[in-house]
């Protein structure tokens, strides 16, 4: 369990074992074109794939996050907090949860690819220390637009 200082939500969890269909139902209820369960069941079988969820006990999953991790490089696959529950700090959150638990497992660096005209990701991200590196014209379809790759070094020394 994390305690969270966070906007009067006094304890918060990361489940880091959820079922393909959790994860499938998170999903569907933050993205418009959501990944389904067959997708995350195939990713839960190969290890350098992650996928946690952000649990509030009591009420209900909050948050989402899929990542593969293959070191020296950690890659961010998708991330997201339920509707009802953003601007509150969770992705804020999530995200520091992240870099605190991955810290032992020689990850140097966190990477993504974000649709340029997600203004609230690239705002978040900005915000804990990701710098843009680079751009794919055209890379994402729905909508179509830009990719805008960001990357964080989380660990000194490494560049
Ligand atoms: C992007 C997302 C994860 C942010 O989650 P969140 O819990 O609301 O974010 P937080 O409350 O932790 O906000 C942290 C920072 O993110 C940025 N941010 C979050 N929502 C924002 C918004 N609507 N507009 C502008 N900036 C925003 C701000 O910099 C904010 O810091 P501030 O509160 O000091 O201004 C959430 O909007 C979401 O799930 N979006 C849909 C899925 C998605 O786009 N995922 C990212 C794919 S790469």
């Amino acid at each position: 369990m994390i305690l969270s200082p966070v906007h009067h939500i006094s304890n918060i969890g990361l489940c880091l074992l959820p079922s393909p269909k959790e994860m499938m139902e998170m999903d569907s209820l933050c993205f418009n074109s959501h990944w389904n369960e067959q997708d995350y069941l195939e990713m839960q079988y190969q290890p350098s794939f992650h996928n946690w969820l952000l649990v509030i006990p009591d009420v209900c999953p909050v948050g989402m996050l899929a990542f593969q991790a293959i070191p020296p490089e950690l890659e961010i696959l998708r991330m997201a907090i339920h509707p009802e529950w953003r601007k509150r700090g969770l992705a804020e959150l999530m995200l520091e949860q992240l870099e605190i638990l991955t810290k032992s497992d020689k990850i140097e660096s966190h990477w993504l690819e974000v649709h340029v005209a997600n203004k609230s990701a690239t705002s978040l991200y900005r915000k804990l220390g990701y710098k843009e590196i680079g751009s794919r014209r055209n890379y994402f379809r729905n909508p179509l637009g830009d990719a805008l790759l960001y990357k964080k070094i989380v660990k000194e020394n490494a560049s």
